[in-house]
């Protein structure tokens, strides 16, 4: 393990470090299984190893296992992409400046008070992450605009909200090339600058359909999928399972969509990639072990090509 770790550039040389760093590897998994998958994500460029998805309720509820599971990537030199939200944070902000909450079709018309409000809080998030993580060693940069191109989903229904249209990969290629974990917030602009809301769900999505990252990462509190008796679901092989899972009783409401739409983003994604859907606290169980901890999906059942 010291050896494959040595062998990435740039990384902090610091004996402390790298200690911690080899001390959570063999508490975590066995050599053999660490040595193998630290060396399969490092096999591809610094940016295709993972964009990973941070739901609000990790940034208030899980801040400090974040971002020791962060600064655990970054200390043996790998760059995941982070792309946060802050949902449940603006339900309880836009309740307390009295704002009703409308919605079109299921989803959140954000008129121009709530765009205010989402923008700032955003921002006040995005800084919180990446302050907490330069405070563990960690070079992180806030990227906050001009990545997510859109345009209006539907200006009459809902307002200041955005459907993707393009991305530029530009700023993360710029942090990750100078050493910096790119940090990103989900808002999107308009080609006039106008800033507009996007799920950050979607536009993780959108920015893995362009990076081709190895994984795919929804940090979630309960950790994975849960199926039949409520039990978690381990690993999911698209090609086998959809139909066979489709057709399952439990299979509904939040589970069932998630997992559509999972499938639709790895159909246009190379079979090598993979979602993997964890608690923040495993994620090292989950990316460097055989078994994983959380819920893993991929299209067919070949773990690595
Ligand atoms: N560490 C491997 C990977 O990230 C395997 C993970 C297996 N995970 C699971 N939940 N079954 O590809």
């Amino acid at each position: 393990i010291a050896a494959a770790y040595s062998t990435r550039p740039g990384r902090a040389n610091n004996y402390d470090a790298r200690h911690a760093v080899i001390q959570v590897l063999n508490s975590v998994g066995s050599k053999r299984e660490v040595q193998q998958y630290l060396s399969h994500f490092s096999s591809v460029s610094s940016k295709q190893f993972a964009v990973i998805k941070v739901g609000g309720a990790i940034l208030t509820e899980h801040l400090e296992e974040l971002c020791s599971s962060l600064a655990f990537l970054y200390h043996v030199g790998l760059y995941p992409i982070i792309v946060h939200g802050a949902g449940p944070q603006l339900n309880k902000l836009l309740e307390e400046a009295g704002v009703e909450p409308q919605f079109e079709e299921g989803q959140r018309v954000t008129d121009g008070k709530t765009l205010g409000v989402a923008r700032k809080l955003f921002l006040a998030e995005n800084l919180k992450l990446v302050r907490t993580l330069e405070s563990m060693g960690v070079r992180a940069r806030p990227i906050t605009s001009s990545v997510f191109m859109a345009d209006y989903k539907d200006k009459e229904k809902w307002k200041f909200v955005g459907k993707i249209t393009d991305i530029n990969k530009a700023p993360i290629e710029s942090a990750i090339e100078s050493g910096y974990l790119p940090i990103l917030t989900s808002m999107a602009e308009t080609t006039e600058g106008q800033v507009l809301n996007v799920n950050a769900d979607v536009a993780a999505g959108e920015l893995a359909r362009v990076l081709e990252p190895l994984k795919v990462v929804y940090l979630s509190e309960k950790g994975g999928l849960f199926g039949e008796e409520g039990n978690k679901i381990s690993a999911i092989n698209l090609d086998e399972e959809f139909d066979h899972l489709m057709s399952q009783s439990w299979c509904k409401f939040g589970t069932r969509l998630k997992i559509k739409e999972i499938k639709e983003l790895l159909d246009n994604l190379p079979r090598t990639s993979s979602v993997a859907i964890i608690h923040p606290a495993e994620l090292q169980k989950e990316l460097f072990t055989d078994s994983g901890a959380g819920t893993l999906i991929r299209r067919g059942n070949k773990l690595m090509t």
